[in-house]
Formats: C-alpha cells, structure tokens, sequence
C-alpha cells in the first residue's frame, strides 16, 4: 500500500550532491554527516547511497551501532563521543573514531579504555561557538594528555565547528579559523573544521577533511538561496494527496479557530498531512504547497493530519486523489522553511516515524 505520506528519497540526489560537494573541495576528504536519521532520509538508506563518502559523521553511539548492525563497515566518527564505559566499549568493539572534547572524556579514556583498544580520536576545540570543546588555554594539555594514552591510535586529529558561517558576512568564522590556526600550529593530526556553510563560503576552512550535512541533501545553508543555486538537488520530496474537495460561500471559515475566511466563492482541498507527520504548525495561510505539480496557498491552521489548500486558482480543479508535495521537487524546503519561520534542517528532521521513507 502507498502511504498516505511519502518522503521519496531520491538515491541518485544524494549521490550527485557528495559529487557536487567533492568539487566544491577538491583537495579534501568527506565527513558525510548522516546523524538525526540522516537528516530524516534514513540513516542506513543515506549511508548506502553515500557510500562514497570517505568516512560518516553521527551524534551518538546508536547511530554507528545501526550502521554497524546493517553491515555497514565505513569509518564512523561520533562527533560528541563517548559518554561512559558502556559507550566506550560498545565505540572501541565497533572501531568508532571519537571526539573528545571535554577533560571528563581523557579521563574515560585513560581509566576505561578495553586494554588492546586502538582508537582514532578528533580533539575538539571550542574556538567561539561555546558549545563544546577545550578552550584556548586548556587546548594544549589536554592535546597532551591525550596524545599520551596507549589507546589513542595514531595523532590524534584536530576538530572545531563554525557557529556562524551561515551568514558570510559575519567576522565570526575567520575569527574562528584563526583561533583554529593558532591553537594547532604545528601539531601532526588531520585537520576539520567546515560544515555545509564553511565549505561553500569559507574556502580557507577546507582543510583535510569537509563535514556536510545539509548540502547533501540538497539545501543551501543561507537565508534566502537554495540548494540549486549550488547545483545541488533536493533528496527528499514529502508528499501526499488530496482526500477532499469543497465549494466554499463567502464569508465561510476554514479550519482550527477558522483564521481563513472565503474572501470569494472559493474552492478548497484538503490533504492528508498535518502536524502529526513534521509537517509544521507554525506554517500561516498563504504558504506554499504544490497540487498536480502547481503552487496553491494553504487556507487555515495546519491540524495534526489534515491542511485545508485554496485550489480555486488552479483549473483544471484538482479531485481526491491528486497529487501534493510539501516540499522537495518543485518546492525548495528552504522556502517553506522561511514560511515556517525555522531552518530546514528542522523541517528535514522533524519528518515523524508515520511518514513512509521511500527510497528511490
Ligand atoms: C559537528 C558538526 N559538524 C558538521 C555538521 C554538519 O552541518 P551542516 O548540516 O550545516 O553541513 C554538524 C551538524 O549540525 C555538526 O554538528
């Protein structure tokens, strides 16, 4: 049976977006971060269709473990590391590379590593997003501390993440690169530091290994551009169908709260897909959805299963049964994503476990 509400994800998308990010940093290796479910493509049908990546980055250790349990053999990075002695086993059993950023983290390391444990570890170094790593002054001790354990495989490789190369303009990332270049001068270890928003603004941020998320999936990271500005292409199409049509009079009002108000006679559709799916509450009357592959404005609130659409524009007049999509082909996320006033990594995310993920 078709679900009611489909993510298409499109293999060959995702696949010409790692070529396209290959290109963008030519003389770098790929981090392909397939964390959250992959962006909500899938996890272990992301890491299949990505399998050209030169390693995957995930949050937490039951991500690698999925990868690990579906046969999947790639070089897996947790980008938060491990967080006790179960983690650390479970991390070295299944030859995770670590990051450490935190002085509790060389602690576990030195007092829980399994005794023939070789791992490959990132020291994480906060150079101003103030979320995790060692600041300036501890950098170098705790590189030190770190460097010195028999379980640490090789030099230990030198990470840090960008909180603001999202906005090009900003002098936040070159301040950043230059803490980055200043704190690791000198040091052996390979180097990462650029996220989507690095690898396309900041060509300096390179380095030996990119870590893109959202550009594979085909969305652009700035405001106000989309992915096919880059040449990319969306991966994933959320999509459903009409279950209703109506004739509304005048004055009739659509919806939780009946916000919208038939302004003329007025031709409504109603598709199955709501809140309950990720699909955001927050999107207002006016926002973009596509009936039969054409722009319609949503009419009311977004309800857990079900939007009301004001087709009375499209001719020929859509039935039950037609075609809608959400966002993806035809529909950058990113548009509906300012719509919804968040990002569309929230809205790629945010897809619910009812949602049938349909690789393609
Ligand atoms: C440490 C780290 N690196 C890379 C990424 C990928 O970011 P983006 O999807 O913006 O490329 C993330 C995502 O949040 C991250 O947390």
């Amino acid at each position: 049976m078709t679900p009611m509400v489909s993510a298409t994800v499109d293999a060959d998308a995702l696949r010409h977006n790692l070529a396209a990010v290959r290109a963008l940093a030519p003389r770098s290796r790929v981090m392909a971060v397939i964390k959250a479910n992959a962006y909500g493509h899938g996890l272990v049908a992301g890491a299949r269709a990505l399998e050209g990546a030169d390693a995957f980055a995930v949050a937490r250790v039951e991500e690698g473990l999925t990868l690990r349990r579906e046969g999947i053999g790639a070089r897996v990075v947790l980008l938060e590391g491990v967080f006790d002695r179960e983690q650390l086993e479970l991390a070295a059993a299944a030859d995770f590379d670590c990051v450490v950023h935190a002085a509790e983290q060389i602690a576990l390391l030195r007092e829980a590593a399994p005794r023939d444990a070789r791992l490959r570890v990132w020291i994480k170094l906060d150079t101003g997003m103030n979320r995790l790593g060692f600041k300036d002054r501890d950098f170098g001790a705790a590189h030190a501390a770190l460097a010195a354990l028999p379980c640490v495989a090789g030099p230990v490789n030198l990470f840090t993440h960008f909180a603001n190369a999202d906005d090009p303009q900003s002098p936040d990332t070159a301040r950043q690169l230059a803490r980055f270049a200043a704190a690791t001068d000198g040091l052996a270890g390979e180097r990462s530091l650029a996220n989507s928003a690095g690898l396309l603004a900041f060509p300096d941020s390179h380095a030996d290994w990119v870590r893109p998320g959202l550009l594979l999936y085909g969305a652009a990271p700035f405001a106000g551009t989309v992915g096919s500005d880059a040449g990319l292409r969306p991966a994933m199409t959320l999509r459903s169908r009409v279950i209703a049509v109506k004739s509304l009079d005048v004055g009739e009002r659509v919806g939780y709260g009946g916000d919208w108000i038939a302004r003329r006679p007025s031709r409504l559709a109603i598709a199955a897909v709501g809140y309950g799916d990720g699909y955001p509450r927050s999107l207002p009357s006016g926002s973009p959805v596509l009936v039969n592959g054409r722009r319609a404005p949503l009419a009311g609130r977004v309800s857990m299963d079900m939007i009301g659409i004001d087709v009375t524009d499209l001719d020929p007049a859509p039935l039950a049964g037609d075609p809608v999509v959400l966002w993806g082909e035809g529909l950058p996320v990113e548009e509906v994503a300012l719509w919804a006033q968040t990002i569309p990594y929230e809205l790629l995310c945010g897809i619910s476990q009812r949602v049938g993920v349909v690789l393609r």
